[in-house]
C-alpha cells in the first residue's frame, strides 16, 4: 500500500448534495470522492428545510466511503494530511450545544419565510432603506442571509426560546455545525466560523472582522449563541473519531468563496461564476472592500491565516439555477434525469421567444425582492418541452449578463474571460449561450471541482500543516474548453430587452 502521498480532504456540504474529495498536493489531481444527495423539504410555501443531522450523517458517510474507495486505489488514508470544510453558505442552524441536538430544521439560504420579517426591520429604518446596514456588513436587508432566519427562530420556536433562557442555544452556519460535531460536540467540539461565513450572517462588521454590536442589537442576537470568527486557514481542532480521528481540520470557506480561491482568482478583476444550485459571480477587489452602486454584494473572498491580509470580492448572486433544472424533473415531470436536459434544449435552435424567469425565492441580484415569483411567458401553441428547456438555460445566462455587467461597471473594468465550474457548467450548449449572451469568452477548466480545490489548497498550507504551498491556479490552459461569443451584438441586445420585459412581470408578483 502506498503511504507516500501528501493528501488533503475537502468536505463539500452544497445545498443539495454533500461530498468528501481527497486531492493531491503535487498534482491537484481529484484520486476520488463519494457524493450524497440532500433532501430538503418545504413545509410551508416558500419554506426550504434541511435536516441538520441528515447532513451531519451524509458528510460522515461519505468520509467513510471516499477512505474505503482510496483503500482500493492501494492508498493508505493516512496520507491524508488535513481537512477543509466548505459549505453551503447562510443556511442556519440552532441546536443545544449541551446535547448536540437541533432545535429546529435547517433553515436553508432560499427561504422565504422571513419576507415579515424583513418588512418589519425595514420599518426601523429611515427611508425604509435596504441598504443602510449596507455599510457595516457589505449586504442589503433581504431573506437570504442568516440573521434574518436567527431572528425568526427566536420570535417563532419554543425549543429556541427555551434554550436561549437556559443559555444552550447555539446559532450557526453549515461550516460552524460541521466543525463542532466533527471535532468531539458536546465533550470536545470547538464552535468557530470562519470570515467568509460569518460574512453572510449580516452580523458581523466587514472591516473589523468581529460580531458587531450594532448589527447584533439591530436583530436582537445576542453575541454568545454565535461561534468565535476565525481566519480561513488555521488548525480550528482535529477530527474526533472516525477514520481519521486526530487529522486536523485546517480550512474553512463558504463554497463560493472557495471556488473564487480554487480558480485562482486572486488578482482584482478576475472573476468566476459557478453555476450549482443557484448561480454566483464573484470578483475579487483585493484588499479592497468596494461598495456597489448596483445591487453587488460586497463579501470576504478569504483571509489565509490569522495575521494575513483579508481580501474581498464583489458578488451577484442568482438564487436559482440548477434548482430550476431540478424543479422542471421533479415537479413538472418534463425529464426524467437532468443528463436528459442538454438533449432536450438542443433539439430546438430557439426558444421560440417563450422566457421563463425562475424567481421561485424572489429575486436576489440586482433586485433584492422577496415578493418576485416564477413566470412563465410568451408561450404559444407551438411552444413544447424542448423550448421551455432552452428558456431555462437562457434565464440562467441573462441573470449572469446582469450580474456581469455591474462587476464591469462598479469596478471599471473590462473582462476579457469569465472562469466557470459547479455541476452544471458540464452543460456545453449552456455555456455556449453564456458566451453568446454576455460576448465574453467562457472558459471551463478540466477539472470542475473547484470549490473543494479551492478549501483543499487553504487547508493544505495552514501553519502547522504546510503541504501545500501553491497559491495559483495549477491548471495547464491548453486543457481549459474555451466558448466563444458567435452572435451579432444586436440580436443579444434584442433577446436581452425581452428578458427584461419578463422579469418586470415576475417582480411585484406577490404582493
Ligand atoms: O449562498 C448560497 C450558496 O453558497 C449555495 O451554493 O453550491 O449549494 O448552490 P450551492
Amino acid at each position: 500500500m502506498n503511504f507516500n502521498k501528501v493528501l488533503v480532504g475537502a468536505i463539500d456540504q452544497g445545498t443539495s448534495s454533500s461530498r468528501f474529495l481527497i486531492f493531491d498536493t503535487k498534482t491537484s489531481e481529484l484520486v476520488t470522492y463519494h457524493q450524497i444527495d440532500i433532501k430538503a423539504s418545504y413545509p410551508e410555501k416558500g419554506w426550504v428545510e434541511e435536516d441538520p443531522l441528515e447532513i451531519l450523517d451524509s458528510i460522515n458517510a461519505c468520509i467513510d466511503q471516499a477512505l474505503d474507495n482510496l483503500i482500493k486505489l492501494d492508498i493508505s488514508p493516512l496520507c491524508i494530511q488535513t481537512i477543509g470544510i466548505t459549505n453551503q453558505r447562510e443556511t442556519t442552524v440552532a441546536f443545544d450545544i449541551s446535547t448536540g441536538k437541533p432545535l429546529h430544521n435547517a433553515i436553508v439560504w432560499l427561504d422565504t419565510r422571513t419576507t415579515d420579517t424583513v418588512n418589519e426591520l425595514l420599518k426601523k429604518i429611515p427611508g425604509r432603506d435596504k441598504n443602510h446596514l449596507k455599510p457595516r456588513c457589505g449586504l442589503p436587508l433581504s431573506t437570504y442571509f442568516s440573521a434574518v432566519k436567527m431572528k425568526w427562530l427566536i420570535d417563532s420556536s419554543e425549543k429556541v426560546q427555551s434554550a436561549m433562557r437556559d443559555g444552550v442555544c447555539r446559532f450557526s452556519t453549515v461550516d460552524s455545525w460541521l466543525l463542532w460535531n466533527l471535532t468531539g460536540g458536546s465533550k470536545s467540539g470547538k464552535f468557530l466560523t470562519d470570515v467568509t461565513n460569518a460574512s453572510r450572517t449580516m452580523l458581523m462588521n466587514i472591516y473589523s472582522l468581529t460580531w458587531d454590536p450594532v448589527l447584533l442589537e439591530f436583530f436582537g442576537i445576542p453575541q454568545n449563541v454565535l461561534p468565535e470568527i476565525r481566519s480561513s486557514c488555521e488548525i480550528y481542532g482535529r477530527m474526533s473519531g472516525g477514520k481519521l480521528d486526530g487529522v486536523p481540520i485546517s480550512g474553512i470557506l463558504g463554497d463560493q468563496q472557495a471556488a473564487l480561491y480554487g480558480h485562482g482568482c486572486l488578482s482584482e478583476g478576475q472573476a468566476k461564476n459557478t453555476y450549482g444550485t443557484g448561480c454566483f459571480m464573484l470578483c475579487s477587489t483585493g484588499t479592497q472592500v468596494i461598495s456597489s452602486k448596483r445591487g453587488l454584494l460586497s463579501t470576504v473572498a478569504y483571509k489565509a491565516g490569522p495575521n494575513k491580509p483579508t481580501f474581498y470580492a464583489l458578488e451577484g448572486s442568482v438564487a436559482i439555477a440548477g434548482a430550476a433544472t431540478n424543479w422542471l424533473r421533479d415537479n413538472m415531470g418534463i425529464i426524467k434525469n437532468t443528463n436528459e436536459f442538454e438533449t432536450l434544449a438542443k433539439s430546438v435552435s430557439d426558444t421560440q421567444n417563450c422566457y421563463f424567469v425562475p424567481a421561485f425565492s424572489g429575486l436576489f441580484f440586482p433586485y433584492w425582492e422577496s415578493h418576485a415569483r416564477g413566470i412563465i411567458c410568451g408561450l404559444s401553441q407551438s411552444t413544447t418541452k424542448a423550448h421551455l428547456a432552452r428558456a431555462t438555460l437562457e434565464a440562467i445566462c441573462f441573470q449572469t449578463v446582469d450580474v456581469l455587467e455591474a462587476i464591469e461597471r462598479d469596478m471599471n473594468i473590462t473582462l476579457k474571460v469569465l472562469n466557470v465550474d459547479g455541476g452544471m457548467s458540464s452543460n456545453n450548449l449552456l455555456l455556449e449561450m453564456q458566451a453568446d449572451l454576455l460576448g465574453v469568452p467562457v472558459v471551463r477548466p478540466s477539472m470542475l471541482e473547484m470549490t473543494a480545490l479551492g478549501v483543499a489548497k487553504m487547508a493544505g498550507q495552514a501553519e502547522g500543516v504546510a503541504v501545500w504551498n501553491d497559491h495559483s491556479n495549477v491548471y495547464d490552459d491548453s486543457t481549459n474548453d474555451v466558448f466563444v461569443p458567435l452572435i451579432t451584438t444586436a440580436s443579444r441586445r434584442k433577446r436581452y430587452m425581452q428578458w427584461n420585459k419578463a422579469i418586470a412581470r415576475s417582480k411585484n408578483w406577490e404582493l
